[in-house]
């Protein structure tokens, strides 16, 4: 009887992230025209829509919002001239990533008000008050509300990789013992074959002298991503470092040197043609259509590039990725929570990722918490949702994330999203190009979106 009274009282509550320069004023200003609007609407204050962090949404939700509005100066009024472009680019990725986790898009808005649209906001409260009354109370930011969504597509079953050549193994050998011999590189950042419980498996592996270059092995087993190991401050210190790389891990390579996280000069790639990979007993998705069996960027070829085969089909993930945009935003809901629920907080996602190399990690900061660290839902959600967001536009779809969760969460589908998206968006590919800026550290002026109010 109480849970029903409740209901029939229910009135949304939302929160307004604006802009201080325009929507603020305007908003001030109808409450000094004494315009009547919906009382729904709480309002905070930022000094401009750029430093609206979409972390700032999530956290808004999981502390039971039913719908978010956000409102800054119209493209070209910005008071810090770019912050407005530069959040839009980022609400047009935000926006299509939330909608894919779940949310229903009659509870997140965004709006150009400026300082003398006072009649604007007004209407414009009126008008999501009436579409997220529409939409209901917010679901718990925890468990599905009506069972788990089944995927119904399966990836395909796609064969072994051709072996590479042996004479491959021998020349990363030869390099790695010159390179290291002449004092080129301080260590190698390689291969070996593992031993014991994990026999049969590669592994990598630290070179520092050239008579254990003979350690070095590559073959289709060589699944990691090296790349995550430029970064480590017990790598660095070796000085400039040699790194056996493969075409996706060499993307990688790319995004560490645009986001000024290693230098070029301070790196010695040692590219190796490849025809991919083996996970979990078969080919791994991301070899499936990939466009980099011939390294892009590398100062030493190792194998010969007539050896690579041509790309083949579709990203098999994207099947799956059309399989969930096919569904109510509640059954995608529903198929992301179990999800995220069976998270434990291990950080495996992050450790492996080259491009998580944050010190302190968002998941770290406790002044203030923005994300719950215990594994629970509601942290698990933020935690995964912000993860993935984080690598937008620079995740260049290693998969090793996914690999490495020891609860089989899929974080390639949400990465991928995200891929898709920004390309679909701004025409953009991570890991091409050292000297491209990153597309959602730009904007252009024409960027296009049609859900702004
Ligand atoms: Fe208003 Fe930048 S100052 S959006």
């Amino acid at each position: 009887m109480a849970k029903e009274v409740k209901e029939r009282n229910w009135e949304p509550k939302i929160v307004a992230f604006v802009c201080n320069w325009c929507t603020y004023v305007g908003a001030d200003a109808a409450g000094t025209s004494r315009m009547q609007y919906a009382p729904n609407v709480r309002i905070i204050r930022f000094p401009c829509t750029g430093r609206i962090d979409p972390l700032f949404i999530i956290r808004a939700f999981q502390q039971g919002v039913d719908g978010v509005i956000v409102s800054g100066c119209h493209p070209g009024d910005c008071h810090y001239v770019s912050g407005n472009l530069l959040a839009r680019r980022r609400w047009i990725v935000f926006r299509k990533f939330m909608d894919f986790i779940g949310l229903d898009l009659r509870r997140l808005h965004f709006a150009w008000v400026s300082a003398t649209e006072g009649a604007k906001w007004a209407k414009l409260v009126n008008e999501i008050v009436e579409e997220v009354r529409s939409a209901g109370p917010a679901p718990a930011w925890a468990f599905p509300t009506n069972g788990a969504t089944v995927l119904e597509t399966s990836l395909p079953e796609v064969g072994l990789p051709p072996s590479p050549p042996v004479e491959m193994t021998a020349q990363i050998r030869e390099i790695a013992k010159r390179l290291l011999g002449t004092g080129e590189v301080g260590v190698v950042v390689g291969y070996e074959m593992a031993t014991g419980a994990r026999e049969g498996e590669a592994t990598p592996t630290f070179v520092n002298k050239p008579e254990d270059a003979d350690r070095l092995v590559f073959n289709e087993r060589c699944v990691h991503n090296l790349a995550v190991y430029l970064t480590n401050p017990l790598v660095k210190k070796f000085g400039k470092v040699g790194i056996v790389a493969k075409g996706c891990d060499i993307r990688s390579i790319v995004g560490l040197i645009q986001e000024n996280q290693i230098k070029r000069e301070d790196v010695s790639i040692i590219g190796v043609v490849c025809n991919g990979v083996v996970v979990n007993g078969k080919l791994a998705e991301k070899c499936v259509n990939c466009q980099v069996k011939v390294p892009h960027l590398y100062d030493h070829l190792v194998g010969d590039p007539s050896w690579a085969q041509s790309p083949s089909g579709e990203n098999p993930l994207d099947a799956q990725i059309a399989d969930l945009e096919s569904l109510s935003p509640e059954e995608r809901w529903n198929f992301w929570m179990p999800q995220f629920a069976r998270c434990i907080r291990c950080y495996a996602c992050r450790a492996v990722c080259p491009l998580c190399y944050c010190q302190p990690c968002i998941a770290e900061k406790h002044r203030p918490q923005w994300i719950p660290t215990s594994p629970h839902p509601h942290g698990n959600l933020a935690w995964n949702i912000i993860r993935a967001w984080h690598l937008a536009g620079r995740c260049i779809g290693c998969g090793e994330c996914a690999r490495a969760c020891p609860v089989n969460i899929r974080l390639d589908l949400l990465n991928r999203k995200l891929a898709l998206e920004v390309e679909r968006a701004f025409g953009y590919r991570p890991g091409f190009d050292p000297s491209a800026p990153t597309p959602l550290s730009t904007y252009r002026p024409d960027d296009k979106e049609d859900f702004i109010r």
